[in-house]
């Protein structure tokens, strides 16, 4: 039988190559006359934003641009986009870029909205009313931001990375449009998308997943094992950036439902303290995590260690074999090693052991440990910074 579970939607998904060229009209529709593009200087200058503000103009719309965020951004960084925005004359919000433009988009607009300081909507459920009109446009396949409910915020004065989740912030319509990524740098789109792997993998294996999100979890992490190498390789060709970009919204559409795992935990505190890329620090958490996690969740990963087998490899392995499980690490593994981005803490650039007690306590306060497959202490924690520090 199966158990009762819900399933929060989130906003329409615009999906295909060239749709990014419709985001103008779709702002029309939702009523807004003067959108705010949220991004960063990167995404700016290199073209990205061409089909997006080619389609606000051929809809008639006057924008502001703000290509302001930083990455992991903070507290205070937020509070300067929505100064912007309510100094600037616009109605609507065109969050447009990787993971920090949507949550700093989602952060200004929740304060646009309500008002105060961003701590005070910290955690599940505490912002009271609505934000201005929110259109997400991914130019990374990794984040799933553009269709989840939340925001991170590295808070500059308790150096955490806070959570913030309401069914508020959820944008009315997400274009996902693969073409985006033909300009992403290659060490981009591999953290990019080792984030999506995780986000699927931590989603199918948390204790709130469900038939609905299973499926997709599976579903995305099929696309990714087939398609990864490719994409990599060459972002710009059509069949793979449309398979991984379709994983990285179907991982982020199950992950905003099921939450995720103590891979998240991790790689927060170590975003907070060392700046390694969110996508590039799950790469090196996920193994030891998933080892951590082998005996709760076995069958989980002898369904997935075929799909993330390199597809070039022959032989390929049977889930009902005893050593199925192993061999979903394993792909990890060469997985991260193919796509070239680093693989243990000290390749990253960390040199020593400093500073890992403190980011073992809050990593084992964070609220990805309550729906991790298996219960993680802060002496966890630390064994798992350590393991990763040489992989
Ligand atoms: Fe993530």
């Amino acid at each position: 039988m199966i158990a009762p579970f819900q399933i929060a939607s989130g906003p329409r998904v615009r999906f295909g190559r060239g749709e990014a060229a419709f985001a103008g009209e779709e702002a029309r529709a939702l009523g807004i006359k003067r959108p705010m593009i949220i991004t960063d200087a990167g995404v700016a200058s290199c073209g990205a934003l061409g089909p997006l503000t080619r389609g606000l103009e051929k809809a008639g719309l006057d924008f502001h641009l703000y290509d302001q965020v930083e990455a992991d951004p903070s507290d205070e960084s937020m509070a300067r986009a929505r100064k912007t925005f309510e100094g600037s004359g616009c109605d609507g919000i065109i969050a447009a870029g990787g993971g920090s433009s949507i949550d700093t988009a989602k952060a200004a607009g929740v304060l646009v909205g309500n008002g105060g300081k961003i701590h005070d909507y910290y955690g599940f459920g505490n912002v009271p009313g609505p934000l201005p009109t929110l259109i997400t446009v991914p130019t990374t396949a990794g984040t799933g931001s553009e269709v989840t409910c939340s925001a991170i915020v590295t808070d500059s004065i308790q150096k955490i990375k806070a959570v913030m989740a309401s069914p508020l912030m959820f944008a009315r319509v997400a274009v996902v449009d693969p073409e985006l990524l033909s300009l992403m740098p290659t060490p981009i789109a591999a953290g990019t998308l080792m984030d999506a792997l995780t986000h699927a993998i931590e989603s199918m294996t948390s204790r709130k997943a469900n038939p609905w999100t299973r499926n997709l979890c599976l579903q995305a992490i099929a696309n990714i094992g087939q398609y990864a190498r490719r994409f990599v390789e060459n972002p710009a060709d059509p069949e793979p950036a449309g398979a991984i970009s379709l994983a990285s919204t179907w991982a982020g559409h199950c992950f905003t439902n099921t939450s995720l795992g103590i891979v998240h935990s991790l790689s927060h505190p170590i975003g907070v303290y060392h700046h390694i890329h969110h996508g590039t620090s799950n790469a090196i958490f996920l193994p030891p995590v998933m080892r951590f996690n082998l005996q709760a969740v076995r069958g989980d990963y002898a369904q997935i260690a075929p799909l993330l087998q390199n597809p070039s490899e022959a032989d390929r392995v049977d889930p009902r074999d005893e050593s199925a499980p192993q061999v979903a690490i394993n792909s990890v593994r060469s997985l991260v090693r193919d796509i070239g981005i680093s693989a243990t803490l000290r390749e990253a650039g960390i040199t020593s052991e400093e500073g890992f007690e403190t980011m073992a306590k809050d990593a084992a306060k964070s609220p990805q440990v309550l729906t991790n497959p298996v219960h993680a202490t802060e002496e966890d924690m630390l064994s798992l910074l350590r393991a990763a520090m040489n992989g």
